[in-house]
């Protein structure tokens, strides 16, 4: 039983750490619908922003399963860029340990992908120490849908067990997660929790929610905007912060950066 209990706290790290919706990968699949706004975007643009987010995925997971990053596991891919700070092991049981570090190796090859397609920039200025993450606003990465998937499974499993030291349970802690973000994001309900009000679950029948979907069950895209919104922990894609002190890079969120 303590076990268990262990178990469900290192899991839950991973929920205020991991992403609960919308994924950096829906930028790079759904890039034409990108949405209104100020900023032109090229093709290219568009997938190099998505590096901002891959190289945050890589480190925190690296670091959180194995104790090192990039600069250790691949030096060349950070393209000189500096070392993230407050980056850490975590302390996991040796499941989610495994999971997290099967994560980790996935996100060095999403970065050596769009690196093989565009030119990209070196990692930008990362913030991952555990102090932001006790904000939650850590639990805003958008994270790849299938690691996504993985996740919720494994906390939906868990939904009514309490979180300590918070005394709520998993189910309300992704609710919480989920408001922040759509607060953050601006763009309306695109984030939710593990269960949900009936009608919002599918066709209206069910409250369980492993999966998020829109009213048809589809998967939603958010745009460069809202994540940029939703990382900097600002709710403003001006404004940088939280994971990433200086800003994140590429001529997308550059432009932005440019304009305060
Ligand atoms: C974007 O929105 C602005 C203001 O709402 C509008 O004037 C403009 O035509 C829109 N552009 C596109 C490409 O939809
Ligand atoms: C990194 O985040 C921590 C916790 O939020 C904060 O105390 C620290 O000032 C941040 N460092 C930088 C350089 O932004």
């Amino acid at each position: 039983m303590a076990k268990f209990a262990y178990a469900t706290t290192t899991a839950i790290v991973f929920l205020i750490l991991l992403p609960l919706s919308c994924s950096s990968e829906s930028i790079l699949h759904h890039h034409h619908h990108g949405g209104n706004s100020s900023v032109q975007k090229s093709d290219v643009d568009l997938l190099e922003f998505p590096l901002n987010l891959e190289y945050l995925e890589a480190e925190f997971f690296l670091y959180g399963s194995l104790g090192y990053g990039l600069d250790k596991v691949y030096p060349s891919l950070a393209q000189g860029g500096p070392s993230p700070i407050g980056a850490k092991k975590a302390h996991l049981d040796h499941f989610t340990r495994d999971v997290i570090e099967q994560f980790g190796w996935q996100e060095v090859g999403h970065l050596r992908a769009i690196k093989k397609t565009v030119k990209g920039f070196p990692r930008p200025l990362l913030n991952i120490s555990a102090a932001s993450f006790a904000h939650l606003v850590a639990g805003l990465l958008g994270v790849e849908s299938g690691q996504d998937a993985v996740i919720r499974a494994l906390l939906y499993q868990r939904a009514e067990l309490k979180v300590e030291p918070y005394g709520i349970t998993v189910a309300e802690f992704t609710n919480r997660i989920s408001e922040l973000r759509n607060k953050l994001g601006h763009e309306g309900l695109k984030d939710e929790g593990l269960v949900v009000p009936k009608h919002l679950g599918a066709e209206g029948k069910v409250s369980g929610n492993i999966l998020v979907g829109d009213e048809y069950s589809l998967a939603c895209g958010r745009t460069p905007e809202e994540i940029l919104r939703i990382v900097y922990g600002s709710g403003n894609e001006h404004v940088p912060g939280s994971f990433y002190p200086k800003g994140a890079d590429g001529r997308i969120a550059k432009s932005y950066l440019k304009n305060e």
